[in-house]
């Protein structure tokens, strides 16, 4: 089985000697090093950080807490006995640190912090996406995908929070990294948020981040995912689930550019440009008294429609292949059958139909034997679980219409 190993990016800010004797150990463990002055980490981002704590970083600590709030990920301090004897080092170091290392390292516990740290980070959310892997990129030719990317291409450098609309499963957080990667934002975070995924009682804490002790179990300063995405880009996925109190927080935070974390007292100033997607009608919900109009209005500045598979025939055996190839590469099995393949019906009205149709009426279909041969059959069994799933996921675009004809296709009386 391939397993595709996680890349772990570690910055080491403000380095000496001791933290430059262990960065080729880290190298052989698989980390991607970077390290630079605290002046100079500008635009950079990682998955850890290590900072060798001096003297003047605690006399002038803002720069250091801007560093960690920024980043937006989990940070361990490196204490020389310099440090270590200065007054309030240990507040600081435990209020603002994952976790801390005295000089001399012990190599193999710096490992096991570093990795500890990573892990932690990841379990919260805080590291954001990245958007530039070849699994984000918007496939297809049909012509609804052509002028779709003609319209991001149109809409990702502006500033304006752009609402996606479209049926499940049909792309909509795709065109939002595509947006985020198209725009002058693209070298910082793209932070996604799933309003509909977390339980009501954390989705504050979550967006807006909270200060240590804001109420029971917060023991960590913890930065939200508005603030993680400064810079960059945040999507809110399944907006129309935000809950009513969240939505007018949400607004202030809009209008004013500022959020407040909660238990906290300070505005913090944060530039995010915000997209939202949702496959509900929000028009309904407000007209319901389910979603606040005003809201509607600041996210619904520009809008993207994504078009279900239905209406993009010619993009079905392009999805299929790359997602065949996409799973056997991550279970390791050889790819499966091209779209080429003389039995692989895709070019016809059956090939298309069971796509949005899959498990019923495509069941049939991928076992329809040519010439007598169960080859279909054979095919069938091998396809990974995972892509049996996806194609379910993909079904919740089936419609009547597309049922009907598809239903139509297996007594071979259709055309489209
Ligand atoms: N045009 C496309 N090119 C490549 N992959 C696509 C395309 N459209 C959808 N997908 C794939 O289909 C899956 C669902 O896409 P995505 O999550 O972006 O949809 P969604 O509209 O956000 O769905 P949901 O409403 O269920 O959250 C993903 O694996 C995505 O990569
Ligand atoms: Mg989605």
């Amino acid at each position: 089985m391939i397993v595709t190993p996680v890349q772990r990016r570690l910055l080491v800010v403000d380095p000496c000697d001791d933290c430059y004797e262990l960065l080729p150990g880290l190298r052989a463990a698989g980390w991607e090093v970077d390290s630079c002055t605290l002046a100079a980490v500008g635009e950079r981002s990682c998955d850890v950080g290590l900072l060798r704590l001096q003297p003047y970083h605690l006399e002038r600590p803002e720069a250091v807490k801007e560093l960690i709030s920024r980043s937006g990920t989990e940070w361990i301090a490196v204490l020389t006995q310099e440090v270590l004897r200065l007054q309030n080092v240990g507040d600081f170091v435990c209020e603002w640190f994952f976790d801390f290392h005295t000089l001399p390292f012990d190599v193999s516990r710096v490992q096991v912090t570093l990795g500890r740290a990573f892990g932690m980070a990841r379990l919260r959310g805080k590291g954001y996406t990245a958007v530039d892997e070849p699994e984000h990129e918007l496939l297809g030719d049909s012509r609804p995908i052509r002028e779709l990317r003609k319209l991001l291409s149109k809409l990702a450098p502006t500033e304006s929070p752009v609402l996606i609309r479209g049926d499940s499963g049909t792309g909509k957080e795709l065109v939002a990294k595509t947006l985020h990667r198209q725009s002058q934002r693209h070298a910082k975070p793209f932070v996604a948020i799933n309003c509909g995924a977390i339980p009501e009682h954390l989705i504050q804490s979550e967006l807006f981040g909270h200060e240590k002790g804001a109420f029971t179990g917060a023991h960590q300063r913890k930065i939200g995912r508005i603030e993680a995405a400064n810079g960059g880009t945040l999507f809110l996925d399944e907006i129309g689930d935000l809950p009513m109190e969240l939505q007018a927080n949400l607004l202030r935070f809009l209008q004013e550019k500022q959020i407040e974390r909660v238990g906290g007292s300070q505005p913090i100033p944060v530039d995010v440009r915000v997209l939202a997607a949702t496959h509900v009608d929000l028009e309904a919900a407000v007209a319901k008294g389910t979603f606040r109009e005003d809201l509607y209005y600041r996210l619904n500045v520009l809008q993207v429609v994504t078009a279900p598979l239905r209406e993009r025939h010619g993009d079905v055996a392009m999805l299929a292949n790359h997602f065949a190839r996409f799973y056997s590469q991550e279970t390791g099995r050889r790819p499966a059958a091209s779209a080429k393949t003389p039995w692989w019906p895709w070019g016809t009205t059956l090939g298309r139909a069971m796509c949005v149709s899959w498990p019923t009426a495509c069941a049939e279909a991928w076992c329809w034997p040519k010439g007598g041969k169960s080859k279909p059959l054979i095919w069938v069994c091998r396809v990974s679980r995972q892509f049996r799933r996806r194609w379910l996921h993909w079904k919740t675009i089936n419609t009547a219409p597309n049922a009907r004809r598809c239903a139509m296709c297996s007594t071979g009386t259709a055309t489209t």
